[in-house]
């Protein structure tokens, strides 16, 4: 039968106290001055790649190896951390959502029965963000379910759209306002009523995570339920144009679409459907949570209508949320946070609010809370609310790694891990000079902990989740900067396709420790059977193979 409990590892000690740093969107690619990192002073990273040819090598982070659907996908957090984690490759939520679309299963589910029971009297609400960047949505996935659920009934549809300019260029947006237009022009000729009914920036309107600040989730709610917002335009493209202004795609200000009479085309009212068209989690959990539950104080929603609503995905597996969902989540099960607790691995992970929940809910398998609350602490740092973080670089990777520092002393603990976001966080404003001193301030947070590892004899591994910083411009086939119509580079807000540095060291590792060369294509799966090792233990079988082999010397 199952058992939690795994084998002693034949070579290596149990019970050395374990650092698992991660760095959020530290890549690696080649040296010039759009590479912030290596603009920025890293000493302490540096010396990790200079040091022990054996100790540090290069893991995938995007694309199959993290379970997205191409190879042209980016990594992410959600799916680099999922990785990190759980040990093994999961079809993730973009790849899940292109399958239901593909075979049509998508509409026999019980997800979309439900918000079908709306369209015969009912508006159907289509809330989410428009871009192709694939890490929350697609658009491509929203122009299939329009026509899908045209076919099957929906005869009033709404759009409410967040426009990205993280994922994807800046700008960008008024393009894909266009392309659906377009695409809803051509159902409203088919005798559908759709339209966009209200927009605004991802990053200002709606998407907020970790419940930084549920005034971005507010802003949306009156633009999308209520109907309000401050500004009111005829045309969704006139919108994201006369808007782009004073603002960038990520922070435009909510507006919504009103008619002749100046009345707003697309509030959600009692008897409505509404589908929420973001897979991944992290930025859905609240306005879910807005949507569904009936006792709700996190501000003032005015009117809560009686809607049917459902997820792309179910966005928290804990707390069944939302209840009703299109398409079902991987099951992420046996993650090796699961397996440590059960082997007398005691656990600390810390970081602060923006990616706290990458080091505990996409760690653990989309899994809010602990295992074993005796065997685990997380500590969340928060974060700075209500600026973009260009203007504060450093972050909180100091007191990160204060925490960090102190769980290590304290021998509490034998596996410390902390998520450093200052690369990525800042590496997404597209401020190059910012994000150079954000990689400096994550290289100090790194130094901290592995001097604090060093006093107690243990062990680090130090990786990131995907690429961002170390390249900021868009760049065409050939790999040179591409120039826009007006001659300028463009800036590269996203993530990258590149691979990401692991490092192992300090004077608990056992002699004779080295990486493997057997197997070149290792990704950010293979790390969590890795760290298993050096825990003294060994992997699952069915976990993706250790990085790590330990000859006699
Ligand atoms: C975001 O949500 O901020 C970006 O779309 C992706 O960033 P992350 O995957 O690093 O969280
Ligand atoms: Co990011």
């Amino acid at each position: 039968g199952f058992s939690w409990k795994l084998e002693d590892h034949p070579k290596l000690p149990k019970g050395k106290i374990l650092a698992m740093v991660v760095l959020d969107g530290w890549g690696e690619a080649n040296p010039n001055k759009y590479n912030c990192i290596h603009v920025a002073e890293t000493p302490t990273m540096d010396s990790l790649k200079n040091g022990a040819p054996d100790k540090w090598r290069l893991v995938r982070a995007h694309g199959k190896a993290v379970g997205l659907p191409t190879e042209d996908d980016m990594g992410n957090s959600e799916v680099g951390h999922n990785a990190l984690g759980a040990g093994r490759i999961f079809a993730q939520g973009a790849k899940l959502v292109d399958l239901a679309l593909e075979s049509g299963k998508i509409y026999d589910g019980e997800g979309f029965s439900y918000i079908k029971e709306s369209f015969a009297t009912g508006t159907l609400h289509l809330i989410g963000l428009l871009s192709d960047g694939g890490v929350h949505s697609r658009l491509d996935q929203l122009q299939l379910l329009l026509k899908g659920a045209s076919e099957r009934g929906a005869k009033r549809i709404r759009v409410h759209i967040l426009t990205d300019g993280r994922d994807v260029l800046d700008g960008s947006s008024v393009g894909f306002v266009e392309i659906l237009e377009n695409d809803l022009s051509k159902l409203r000729e088919k005798g559908v009523d759709a339209q966009i009914a209200s927009g605004g920036g991802r990053m200002y309107v709606t998407m907020d995570r970790y419940e930084n600040d549920w005034g971005v989730v507010k802003r949306g709610w009156d633009a999308q339920v209520l109907g309000e917002a401050p500004h009111k335009f005829k045309s969704a493209v006139e919108a994201v144009k006369k808007l782009r202004e004073g603002a960038n795609d990520q922070y435009l200000p909510p507006f919504v679409i009103v008619d002749e009479s100046g009345k707003a085309v697309g509030p959600v009212v009692d008897g409505d459907a509404v589908v929420t068209l973001n897979f991944r989690a992290d930025r859905m959990v609240m306005l879910a949570k807005a949507l569904e539950y009936e006792d709700f104080d996190k501000f003032d929603r005015v009117r809560f209508p009686k809607i049917r609503y459902a997820g792309m995905l179910e966005y928290d597996g804990e707390l069944k949320l939302p209840s009703k969902y299109l398409v079902s989540p991987p099951e992420i099960e046996r993650t090796s946070g699961e397996y440590l607790v059960h082997n007398g691995v005691s656990t600390f992970a810390c970081s602060e609010t923006v990616k706290f929940g990458h080091v505990t809910f996409f760690w653990n398998g989309n899994r809010s809370g602990y295992f074993n609350s005796d065997m685990e602490e997380y500590v969340e740092i928060p974060s700075d609310s209500g600026i973009t973080f260009n203007v504060k670089p450093k972050m909180k990777a100091l007191e990160i790694a204060e925490k960090a520092r102190d769980a290590i002393l304290s021998r509490k603990y034998l596996q410390v891990r902390v998520n450093l976001p200052n690369s990525d966080m800042v590496g997404h404003t597209g401020d190059i000079d910012a994000t150079v001193v954000a990689c400096k301030a994550a290289d100090e947070a790194v130094k901290m902990i592995l001097d604090a590892i060093e006093q107690v004899g243990g062990i680090y591994v130090v990786t990131a989740d995907h690429g961002n910083a170390e390249d900021m411009v868009k760049r065409n086939k050939k790999g040179e900067p591409q120039l826009d119509k007006n001659g300028q580079i463009q800036i590269l807000t996203s993530h990258t396709l590149e691979p990401v540095p692991l490092a192992i060291g300090g004077p608990g590792l056992a002699s004779g420790v080295r990486f493997r060369k057997d197997v070149p294509d290792g990704g950010l799966a293979n790390v969590a059977a890795t760290v298993m090792n050096l825990h003294g233990l060994v992997a699952p079988t069915d976990y993706e193979t250790t990085l790590i082999e330990v000859v006699d010397n």
